[in-house]
């Protein structure tokens, strides 16, 4: 007689808020099923290293409101991993701690990188289901994030206090925001708070413009300005640099040409570093105001999720159980207005969701009178 299900699950990437919730959703709901649960710790390396952690009732309890994730995290990738000081290919020592813990299905709770380490499991015939989960909200397919609404929200309660310094001090105050790759964390956060100033990574930028609003603002009587900037914002001509570079490295057919586009690459985002430091040096020049720099970091990652990520976060994790008992495998439970929608894992992996040029949250910060920088 087949025993009952028995499942994995970790969670893999930079932390979000709602982890714990998640955990909890496809937890309870796999008890409810009859299923056993464990948790691999840290990422995919807890699956190389067989490190598991009981998930029972009293595992689950009190996790709702806990930020982080009781998993532990990590960005180690299956294929190669640093181990006794090499690199080694792991996938088959991942694909026996599966089949050794007698295991149906593995969940996964990630980012980009996760969905992509998530192929490259089922590529080695294990059962995987996926959830999206990063403050930066930029996975393919699916409406939104888990943690996406509490970083929001923590971005905007900075912005808030941000403006009634810059404000006292006539200042220009620049809030650096996470998203390397995507803008929709400062963009919602910075229309949220009322940024006069808003940069991401999908439009690029010239300082001038940027100046020219501030000064604007000075013309017209209010001598401080709040400017919401996405880590991986670029100024015009460092973005034609990142656009060709990633050009000749798509487009290389020798080894040797791939590995010079990536130091080219590697070059680039060394000198991006410290970018938002020197913009506001610029601007500080080209406005004749103070300008002062705040990062806002990992504080935008940590702490109680907010209501809405508890809810999705439920709502998908349990979502992953059903899928589990239909075996709709090798799928991403992606958010889809009021309900959940299976997404091949194949179709989301390596695939970035950027905010589009003509997105209805960039129409109505012009209308407000943001500047972006073009
Ligand atoms: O992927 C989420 C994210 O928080 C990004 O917004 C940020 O750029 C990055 O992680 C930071 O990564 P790490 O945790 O490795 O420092």
């Amino acid at each position: 007689m087949k025993q009952s299900k028995r499942i994995g699950i970790l969670t893999a990437g930079g932390d979000s808020p709602g982890l714990n919730a998640a955990i909890r959703g496809v937890g309870k709901a796999a008890h409810d099923a009859g299923m056993e649960i464990i948790g691999f710790r840290d990422g995919f390396r807890g699956l190389a290293q067989n490190q598991t952690i009981k998930l029972d009732k009293k595992a689950l309890a009190g996790i709702l409101t806990v930020g982080g994730t009781l998993l532990g995290t990590g960005r180690d990738k299956p294929h190669r991993m640093e181990v006794n000081g090499r690199m080694r290919d792991m996938r088959d020592v991942i694909a026996r701690t599966y089949e050794s813990n007698k295991l149906d299905a593995l969940v996964c709770l990630g980012g980009g990188g996760t969905h992509k380490n998530a192929l490259r499991l089922m590529e080695k015939g294990l059962n995987i289901i996926t959830l999206p989960k990063t403050i930066d909200n930029d996975i393919a397919l699916t409406d939104t994030t888990i943690g996406f609404d509490t970083a929001m929200s923590i971005a905007t309660m900075a912005i808030d206090r941000l403006h009634s310094t810059a404000h006292s001090h006539h200042r220009i105050i620049i809030a650096e925001i996470m998203g390397h790759r995507a803008g929709w964390l400062a963009l919602g956060s910075g229309i949220a708070g009322g940024a006069d100033v808003i940069l991401i990574p999908e439009i690029s930028y010239d300082v001038r413009n940027v100046a020219a609003a501030i000064r604007k603002r000075k013309k017209l009587g209010t001598n401080f300005s709040i400017v919401a900037v996405a880590e991986g914002a670029l100024p015009i001509k460092e973005a034609a640099q990142f656009t060709a570079a990633a050009r000749r490295k798509k487009e290389a057919t020798t080894k040797t040409d791939k590995l010079k586009a990536k130091n080219e690459l590697v070059h680039l985002r060394e000198l991006h570093d410290g970018s938002t430091w020197r913009l506001a040096k610029q601007l500080e020049e080209l406005t004749h105001l103070e300008a002062r720099v705040t990062i806002l970091g990992y504080v935008q990652r940590g702490g109680t999720p907010s209501a809405t990520d508890r809810l999705l976060a439920t709502r998908l994790g349990t979502a992953a159980v059903d899928f589990i008992l239909k075996g709709n495998f090798g799928m991403m439970v992606a958010a889809r207005g009021e309900d959940v929608k299976a997404v091949p894992v194949i179709d989301v992996a390596g695939r970035l969701k950027s905010v589009p040029a003509d997105h209805s949250w960039i129409s109505s910060a012009r209308h407000v009178g943001t500047c972006f920088g073009d």
